[in-house]
């Protein structure tokens, strides 16, 4: 992959998924914006993108207000003369159950992930348009946004809202020959070792150096950050010009394509469904097998 001449903004890049991406893109040739809240993080992605012989420049900006996106265009434009990609990566958590999730929890989660990412979008096609080259913009979802997850309110609400943003930019943003897709991202990071099921082999393949278990890499999808930062740079390159409108899983050994949503078992009922004739046919019509609802509890071989 080549991207040469291309110049790449990745939101939330000083740590984890973010860095991985940074850095894949810089590798292939890309001119890189790093951003993170944490200037620590910065200076040191910028630091080793640039000791391996890529061009990378630091923002330091809490990525939610149009102050930040239009930071980071800026930053692109001055520094490299141009935007092509932008990879909207920058996230939190705050997990609690519904009952006990404050404001504050939902505002920020919905503030980081779902503005962050509309704001960023936003000043980034304004500036492809005016290029009049077409682009790139690659969102960050999450399997919570596509299925639900306990204790997850805000991230979920926000991570669904980003697919369908992507979706409804890939339309608005088609003749413009900028492509939208949203990564639905799995990898052990910062954010997924404290899950319980995934902590043991998490913390023995770093101990060990040694790769995780095939189980965890197929089936659950989990792997390092690299193993996710592939698709990225697939998604920016010449070769994905005629990917867009898409939901694309990657983790460890597995890459997929979401399915879009769409109508599964559909009755008829003439003159339209009263309350009563929903309730004696729903059992053994449209309710007969019902979907199914939140991310499956991973579990170990033998657990
Ligand atoms: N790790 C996974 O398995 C997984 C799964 C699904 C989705 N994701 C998504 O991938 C993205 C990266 O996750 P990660 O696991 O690398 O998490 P991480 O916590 O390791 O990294 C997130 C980075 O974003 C930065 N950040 C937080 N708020 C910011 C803001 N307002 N502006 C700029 N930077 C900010 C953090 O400082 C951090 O460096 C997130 O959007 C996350 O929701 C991760």
């Amino acid at each position: 992959m080549d991207l040469q001449g291309k110049v790449a903004v990745v939101t939330g890049s000083g740590r984890g998924l973010g860095l991985a991406y940074a850095r894949a893109l810089a590798a292939a040739g890309a001119s890189v914006v790093v951003n993170d809240v944490d200037a620590d993080v910065v200076d040191e992605a910028v630091g080793t993108i640039t000791a391996a012989g890529g061009r990378a420049t630091g923002v330091v900006a809490a990525v939610g207000d149009s102050e930040a996106a239009e930071q980071l265009t800026e930053a692109a434009v001055r520094e490299f003369g141009r935007l092509d990609v932008l990879v909207t990566n920058a996230g939190i958590l705050r997990d609690r159950v519904l009952w006990k999730m404050t404001d504050d929890d939902f505002d920020s989660v919905v503030k980081v992930h779902l503005r962050g990412t509309f704001t960023c979008a936003r000043a980034a096609a304004v500036r492809m348009r005016e290029q009049g080259e077409g682009g790139r913009l690659i969102l960050i979802s999450s399997p919570a946004g596509q299925r639900g997850n306990f204790g997850q309110t805000n991230y979920a609400a926000a991570k669904a809202g980003i697919v369908a943003m992507a979706r409804t930019w890939a339309m608005e943003l088609g003749r413009a020959g900028i492509t939208v897709n949203a990564v639905v991202p799995v990898a052990a990071t910062e954010m997924t070792r404290t899950i319980p099921a995934f902590a043991p082999a998490i913390e023995e393949a770093e101990r060990t150096g040694t790769p995780l278990p095939d189980w965890l890499r197929k089936d659950e999808g989990l792997g390092t950050v690299e193993d996710v930062a592939g698709l990225i740079t697939f998604l920016a390159s010449d070769g994905a010009k005629d990917v867009t409108g898409q939901a694309i899983g990657i983790g460890g050994d597995r890459l997929a394509l979401w399915a879009h949503p769409k109508e599964g078992a559909v009755a008829f009922a003439d003159g339209g469904w009263s309350a009563d004739a929903i309730g004696e046919r729903w059992h053994d019509g449209v309710g007969a097998e019902p979907e199914t609802y939140g991310i499956p509890a991973p579990t170990a071989p033998g657990a």
